[in-house]
């Protein structure tokens, strides 16, 4: 008897259908999975048999043949479990053939038959293809995020005895509803008003939120560089449904959703160690895993302590950071994996750190302060829009209560309806969200300047020996002080201010 049901791969965040066959014949009993199945598919066979017979079915002892189509592509994890567990029940009578075909399933069995959840439901549910499925059987927690994405009908079970049921038609399976992209900006992240002063520092992350720019942050130790990086996720303007689907996908496929959740709502904020290693931070491994760049989709990576990461592990980032991808090679094949993040960085001036300070003296002699500068390659500093110079708020200031600034609400509320200005501007550009993801073109299009604001950036960049690339960058980071301002042209106040956040550049790295 042959039987056949349907289920979904993946290779990075993309998905491929997968047909799984049942074969019975007479023979020897026994039971082989083909169809380059990874150890997890590969283990199924015993969860399968387990979990088939503590749901009260007997396996005829035949010889069982499983085969996963295409042959040629891996196939990993134990989602497949289930599909293959209905295609055994359809092929040895349990169940109709014809019915347990038309649906596809995903779902890792335990022993006793209950459904366990998996990961990357969401991307997998995206790849669906629609033609002669009726529906999606999944477990219950991985529901929510299969509706958000499926083509067809989600219908979540607890265990193999329902699923069994329902293909018999002696049960019903309720459709799974798609939830709402509630917000939930619980967040727990301190608040802007409590950092004194620092004037300059929020106008700049403002501007970076708003626009998605990258930053570099620049001052001695204790001057408050960590402690505004760690505001930055109460001021970034809430993710679009499309960006939130987008950002799941990749902690939907890492295995990082909260149980329960089924969209990642809030901008990812990511700040790894700088002892992270390169596929950490890039992503890799045999069976690819995001890294760090990817996790951050959407969101922010923060790297406090810039010089102090391995410089291999800083220029992979030089590719996403233009791209917004992230290519891992793989001996089979390479992934692409979604990586449009905002670099948020942090350093000292020195390997000290007090070369800047208004106080202490440093006493790193002119070599050490080149060669710790130098880690940072200039392809990566030209890949930031806005460095920023953070120097220490005046010890009498820092107790001063009227200096205590606005609230993180207060720069959000500004931040999003900048957003939304560049939301309707690139509505029909696939992949552009902010004016950070401009290419070239758009940004020609969309921040023509008049003569002053053209003759003001000229002379700027012949100053500050700008590249090409950072004469865009200018331009784009010029758009997002106009948007903040709903000034629909660019002037030459616009430009001045995103100017002099390229000065530093050749104060530091002459
Ligand atoms: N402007 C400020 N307002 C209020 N508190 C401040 C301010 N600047 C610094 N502080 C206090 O100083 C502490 C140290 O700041 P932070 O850790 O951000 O320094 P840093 O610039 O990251 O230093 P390092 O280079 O050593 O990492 C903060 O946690 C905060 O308590
Ligand atoms: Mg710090």
């Amino acid at each position: 008897m042959l039987a056949f049901t349907r289920s979904v791969g993946l290779v990075g965040i993309n998905a491929f259908q997968v047909d799984v066959e049942v074969d019975l014949t007479r023979g020897l009993p026994t039971f082989t999975i083909v169809g380059l199945p990874d150890n997890a598919v590969k283990e199924s066979r015993e969860r399968v048999q387990a979990a088939i017979g503590n749901t009260g079915f007997s396996l005829p002892s035949k010889k069982l043949t499983i085969n996963l189509a295409p042959a040629g592509r891996k196939k990993e994890g134990a989602a497949f479990d289930l599909p293959i567990a209905v295609g055994l029940l359809a092929a040895s009578g349990f169940i109709p053939i014809e019915r347990a075909a038309r649906y596809a399933y995903l779902a890792e069995l335990a022993l006793d038959g209950t459904l366990r959840p998996v990961k990357g439901v969401l991307p997998m549910a995206a790849g669906l293809q629609v033609q002669g499925i009726d529906g999606f059987i999944v477990p219950s927690s991985n529901a929510g995020e299969a509706a958000i994405a499926s083509p067809v009908p989600v219908f979540p079970a607890d265990n193999l005895e329902q699923v069994s049921l329902f293909l018999q038609g002696l049960g019903n399976l309720k459709e799974a509803e798609e939830t709402d992209l509630v917000q939930n900006m619980e967040l727990n992240v301190a608040d802007f008003s409590e950092v004194k002063g620092q004037q300059q520092a929020k106008r700049a992350l403002e501007i970076a939120a708003a626009g998605g720019h990258n930053v570099l942050m620049i001052g001695p130790p204790g001057s408050g560089k960590t402690m505004l990086a760690a505001r930055l996720p109460g001021i970034l303007p809430p993710m679009s449904r499309e960006e939130a689907v987008e950002t799941t996908k990749v902690h939907s496929v890492a295995g990082l959703l909260p149980e329960g959740q089924a969209l990642v709502t809030n901008r990812p904020f990511r700040a790894p160690h700088h002892t992270v290693s390169t596929p950490g931070l890039a992503g890799g491994g045999s069976n690819p895993r995001p890294g760090e760049v990817s996790l951050a989709h959407n969101g922010v990576l923060f790297l406090d302590e810039f010089p102090e990461f391995k410089r291999g592990a800083l220029e992979v980032m030089r590719q996403p950071m233009e791209s917004g991808m992230v290519i891992i090679s793989r001996s089979s094949a390479s992934v692409e994996l979604p990586a449009r993040f905002m670099l948020v960085a942090a350093m000292n001036p020195c390997p000290c750190g007090y070369l800047t300070h208004p106080a202490k003296s440093c006493n790193c002699t002119a070599s050490q302060v080149q060669r710790y500068l130098g880690k940072i390659s200039g392809p990566l500093l030209d890949r930031i829009d806005i460095h920023l110079e953070v120097l220490p708020v005046p010890r009498n200031e820092l107790s001063e209560p009227r200096l205590s600034g606005e609230t993180s609400n207060v720069i959000r509320e500004r931040v999003t309806a900048a957003r939304e200005i560049q939301r309707k501007r690139f509505q029909s550009v696939v992949g552009v969200h902010c004016n950070a993801h401009m290419t070239s073109t758009l940004t020609r299009s969309h921040c023509a300047l008049d003569s002053s604001g053209r003759k003001l950036l000229d002379t700027a960049a012949a100053r500050f020996g700008l590249s090409a690339r950072g004469y865009y960058r200018t331009l784009r980071v010029a758009r997002t002080v106009a948007d903040l301002e709903s000034s629909s042209s660019v002037n030459s106040s616009h430009i001045a201010e995103a100017v002099q956040y390229r000065a530093l550049e050749k104060d530091y790295w002459v």
